[in-house]
């Protein structure tokens, strides 16, 4: 392939991605599979790599290849950044449309959902997505361009060619419910706090150094806004349509999320559709949006200081109720992080009866300044977790006594330690804190880690207070003569099935060994990619954080986490326990077998020393993905696999034939 090929190969693919990304992540209608996209994707990447002046900051391969961001540059908004006027009772909305009435005649309104995220204004400039820049003051804001590419929804060269030159095109970034229920259980199986709601978490991914990790977060966007001099539609609805043509994802009138009228009535019914289905949304709403739809006449109503005079926010009732604090405890989590939680006198709250609420860390006890017996004001953030959000100071209690976090753990007595940049105090006494170990025994038997049938939460507690268990690894130590000698209940069969139950959880994979160690951060998907990347735990114990974090999922943080695990005295003796006891510490030949087929139909040749595999363990890796492995280089072949000391001959070779020759980072992308 010569150079005006590959260029236009590259225009192809570009435009065959970003069709598919379109279907996919706005019209949620996919019409290839992942593999298929992925494959494209690939094929992209390689042509790029071949021919750097190919590649394209807007290049579908880039939404995820922006480098680490240290500050995020203020930027001047061209349009400025509007805030709305917001009313809680359906009088205000009556007294809104008769003031536009009285000064205009009748108008035609329009009515939005209010998506609670993070409002961005989104710059193009002949079609080309050119930066992302947040609120701010509305004036200026910050500019977040690298994260903010990596949001599906957003399109990164706009579809037809009847677009403005420049163009600014406004909406909000959101999670989804379910994508923040992911993020959530992810980080709950990894040993972290879940986030509170998805409009604070949103706000903080945004702002993350790492636009990989924010690409893994999955954002989602919606469009409520287009800007422009050079516009020739003069109506807001049909503008937003536009821009659904042009590739963003805005709002679906067949779903109701965008609708017309020209009286009251049809604003109130909206309200009303949408205050009894909110809770049925893939995203959390906060209210509705009235527009008048004519941009003239919105000209022509202009804005009070702040606020434009043709648009309203009704807001929701956000779902609270009032109760007493009865008590406030400091719950231990198996990483040791202490959570304060409210104990609340019970009471009802959208259709549940809420006894607990978070009080998430120390910094929020000083925000509520919270005493024992206060009133407070508990919402659902999000519907998702109960939370106090205020206190009726007025109602507090003669003499009430004000909550303190405490400076020991609450379980063992050990001072308190809080790790730097991190709002959560932790309990370091990790080997002698009480419920740090059980919960980490816990968490160790569970089903999805080492599985072991016959164990649970309870016999865990038995087993601990008969001081049969202080480390996972004393579960192999266990003998049938001890678990009968427990008493009653303790029968044959019960005690033969946890013996069982042990023997058999020595064949689990690899891969749920390593989630059951625990280590902070290391969930079960990371442990997956972790395991298959590297092979083997004593591969792992000895890597370095840029070797770890070259793998796939794996960033600063959980390399810093792994290192600190195994350098730590007390993890490297209960490893060498379970060792000797015979669980599986490696990636098992046949397993590799069916890794996957992300290699299926590409022929490689391998040559060189490798970091994370041998050289026959990176032969027996290429296989187990569906790939083949050739001596020599061929046309017939797809890659050169090249390790450090690879051969001039065999480079020159490669490129002679124009076979792409790629690194071993490369290759664990390839095999995700
Ligand atoms: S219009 C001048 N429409 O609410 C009008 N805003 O206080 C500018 N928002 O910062 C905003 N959904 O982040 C508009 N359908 C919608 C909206 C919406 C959410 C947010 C936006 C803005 C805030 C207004």
């Amino acid at each position: 392939m010569d150079h005006r090929q590959a260029a236009a190969r590259v225009r192809e693919l570009t435009t065959q991605l970003e069709h598919h990304n379109y279907l996919y992540y706005v019209l949620a209608r996919p019409e290839i599979s992942d593999l298929h996209f992925d494959q494209l994707m690939k094929e992209l990447e390689d042509l790029e790599n071949r021919y750097p002046d190919l590649a394209d900051p807007n290049s579908p391969t880039q939404r995820v290849g922006g480098d680490i961001t240290k500050e995020f540059p203020e930027v001047r908004h061209r349009f400025p950044m509007l805030s709305l006027s917001n009313s809680y009772s359906r009088e205000d909305v009556v007294e809104f449309v008769e003031r536009i009435e009285k000064a205009i005649g009748q108008v035609t309104f329009v009515m939005e959902l209010k998506y609670d995220g993070v409002a961005i204004s989104l710059s193009y400039r002949d079609g080309r997505f050119e930066r992302a820049v947040t609120r701010g003051d509305g004036e200026k804001g910050e500019e977040i361009t690298a994260n903010v590419r990596t949001v599906r929804a957003i399109p990164l060269h706009l579809h037809g060619n009847d677009h403005p030159a420049e163009l600014e095109v406004r909406g909000e970034i959101i999670y989804t419910r379910a994508q923040f229920e992911r993020l959530n259980a992810a980080r709950v199986e990894a040993g972290e706090e879940p986030y509170a709601n998805p409009r604070n978490t949103a706000a903080g991914t945004l702002k993350l150094q790492d636009p990989k990790e924010v690409a893994r977060r999955k954002l989602d966007n919606f469009i409520y806004g287009v800007q422009s001099d050079e516009l020739d539609i003069r109506s807001h609805f049909e503008l937003i349509h536009k821009a659904h043509i042009w590739g963003f994802h805005t709002p679906e009138p067949s779903r109701r999320f965008i609708e017309r009228t020209d009286n009251v009535d049809g604003i109130m019914a909206f309200i009303d559709h949408w205050d009894k289905h909110r809770h049925s949304l893939e995203m959390d709403i906060d209210g509705i949006v009235i527009k008048v739809d004519d941009l003239d006449i919105q000209d022509e109503l202009g804005m009070t200081a702040k606020s434009p005079r043709w648009a309203i926010a009704y807001k929701f009732q956000a779902e609270q109720a009032l109760t007493r604090l009865e008590r406030v405890t400091f719950q231990v989590g198996r990483t040791g992080a202490i959570t304060p939680v409210a104990e609340l006198d019970p009471v009802q709250l959208s259709g549940t009866t809420v006894k607990r609420a978070s009080l998430f860390n120390a910094d929020q006890l000083v925000r509520l300044d919270l005493h024992v017996g206060d009133l407070v004001r508990v919402e659902k953030a999000g519907e998702i977790i109960p939370q106090v959000v205020g206190v009726e100071k007025d109602e507090r209690p003669r003499g009430a006594q004000r909550v303190h976090f405490p400076e020991t753990c609450p379980e063992c007595d050990t001072p308190l330690v809080r790790i730097e940049g991190e709002a959560q105090h932790y309990c370091p006494n990790e080997h002698g804190c009480p419920p740090q170990i059980t919960r980490r025994i816990e968490h160790f038997i569970s089903r999805r880690a080492m599985d072991i049938e016959g164990l649970g939460g309870e016999t865990v507690g038995v087993l601990w207070e008969a001081g049969l268990l202080r480390n996972v690894a004393d579960l192999y130590d266990l003998r049938k003569e001890q678990l009968l000698a427990l008493g009653k209940g303790w029968g044959e069969k019960k005690s033969q099935a946890i013996i069982d139950g042990l023997e058999k959880s020595k064949a689990i994979p690899f891969e749920q060994v390593l989630f059951a160690l625990g280590i902070r951060h290391v969930g079960e998907t990371v442990a997956k990619k972790i395991a298959r990347a590297v092979g083997s735990l004593d591969h792992l114990m000895h890597m370095t954080k840029e070797e770890l974090t070259a793998v796939d999922e794996v960033g600063e943080v959980i390399a810093e986490s792994i290192i600190d695990f195994f350098a730590a005295e007390g993890n490297r003796a209960t490893i060498g326990r379970l060792r000797d006891a015979g669980l599986r510490f490696e990636v098992d030949r046949t397993e590799q077998q069916v890794q996957g087929d992300q290699l299926k139909g590409l022929t490689f040749v391998v040559s060189g020393v490798f970091e994370n595999f041998s050289r026959d363990g990176i032969k027996q890796t290429i296989e187990a993905h569906g790939g083949k492995v050739s001596g020599s280089i061929s046309s017939r072949t797809n890659y050169v696999l090249a390790g450090t000391d690879m051969g001039p001959a065999k480079r020159a070779k490669a490129e002679q034939l124009g076979v792409p020759v790629i690194d071993e980072k490369e290759f664990m992308r390839m095999i995700g």
